[in-house]
């Protein structure tokens, strides 16, 4: 039982989560935290939090428990059903990613009732958010702004779109009509991230893992056919600056954020720069491409680039590695090394 702020991760052993734990670890260890996830947690994160609960988003038991026993007043809900796997089972995807964010929103709203103060409420959504009906739009489009293009054609997107709406219904419209207003105990912040990739872990079940699985498939040494054409172009950015990001949207002042959801870039390059980087780095390799219409056909559908000045504008979104330096100074000095320990 703790009665100090405390933190709720959800989806804490994914990819986001991996991160997000060590750097909140380290600059708050005092503030307990805990996670909610189906999968064990890494031993690495196990040892930095307080309670890892083994369990579902859906299981409204298992969250009723967490709010008796600790006073949350910031929730980071990572977890989801990423775009690939969400196409194969849209059902399931619609239950864990809508169904799930409306109980951990309800968790939030009765935390803050209780306590009295806002919960502050991470949320990634995606640049599969958006939907561009055509490669020539696409092209014409260029960086794409928040509010444009918001017709996704996948059931991961449409769920990432409709819950952006939700959590700013529970952060600015909750209950509207009831006597008393109930509103602003949700303070949701929502980054749309374009596609991550990390040193430290590859991704399961996402449309833009052709990139992560390229390098991380280079360094160990294994041959890699990509499943997108070569021309193939959306936002990428380095797990360290998401996370970064994570930080400067939920540090920064309510009254600074004009907005509930915001697009954050950092490089935006076609799956031949990415192959050709990492050639150069692990030129025994060998790379080749066998695309996958259908797969194609999503990545298609998202942005080349997003337009995120509101964010830099806003809260100072600023990522610190562009593709060169993610690459070269980031993603295959530290790849390398790990495959190299192992
Ligand atoms: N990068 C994720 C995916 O490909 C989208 O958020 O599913």
């Amino acid at each position: 039982m703790s009665r100090k702020p405390s933190v709720l991760i959800t989806g804490a052993s994914g990819e986001i989560g991996h991160a997000l734990i060590a750097r909140l670890a380290a600059g708050d260890p005092d503030r307990p935290i805990v996670t909610l996830d189906l999968n064990p947690l890494p031993p690495e994160s196990a040892k930095l939090v307080r309670q890892a609960v083994h369990g579902s988003i859906l299981d409204t038991a298992l969250l009723d428990g967490i709010h008796a026993q600790y006073e949350v007043d910031r929730v980071y809900h990572l977890a989801a059903l990423l775009s690939t796997r969400s196409e194969f089972s849209p059902a399931l995807a619609h239950k864990v990613n809508v169904e799930g964010t409306l109980n951990l929103l309800e968790f939030a709203q009765k935390a803050g009732e209780s306590h009295g103060r806002p919960v502050a409420f991470f949320y990634p959504s995606s640049i599969a958010a958006f939907g561009l009906p055509s490669l020539e739009v696409k092209t014409k489009a260029g960086k794409v702004k928040e509010d444009d293009y918001n017709v996704p054609t996948t059931m991961y997107g449409a769920n990432k779109l409709y819950c952006e709406h939700l959590g700013r219904y529970y952060s600015r419209h909750y209950k509207q009509l009831a006597a008393e207003t109930q509103s602003g105990k949700v303070d949701f912040r929502c980054i749309r991230f374009p596609g991550l990739i990390s040193a430290e872990t590859v991704p399961s079940g996402g449309t833009s893992d052709y990139a992560p699985e390229m390098i991380h498939a280079a360094a160990s040494g294994e041959p890699y056919a990509c499943f997108v054409r070569p021309d193939a172009r959306i936002p990428f950015m380095a797990m360290p600056d998401a996370v970064d990001a994570i930080f400067r949207l939920m540090d920064a002042p309510r009254a600074k954020l004009s907005r509930t959801v915001y697009n954050i870039g950092a490089f935006a390059p076609s799956a031949a720069e990415i192959e050709a980087v990492v050639h150069a780095a692990f030129p025994k390799v060998a790379m080749s491409t066998q695309v996958d219409e259908k797969r194609q056909a999503i990545v298609d559908s998202w942005p080349a680039d997003v337009d995120d000045s509101a964010a830099r504008r806003d809260w100072g979104h600023a990522p610190a590695f562009g593709f060169a330096s993610a690459f070269g100074e980031y993603l295959i000095p530290s790849i390398e090394k790990r495959y190299a320990a192992e």
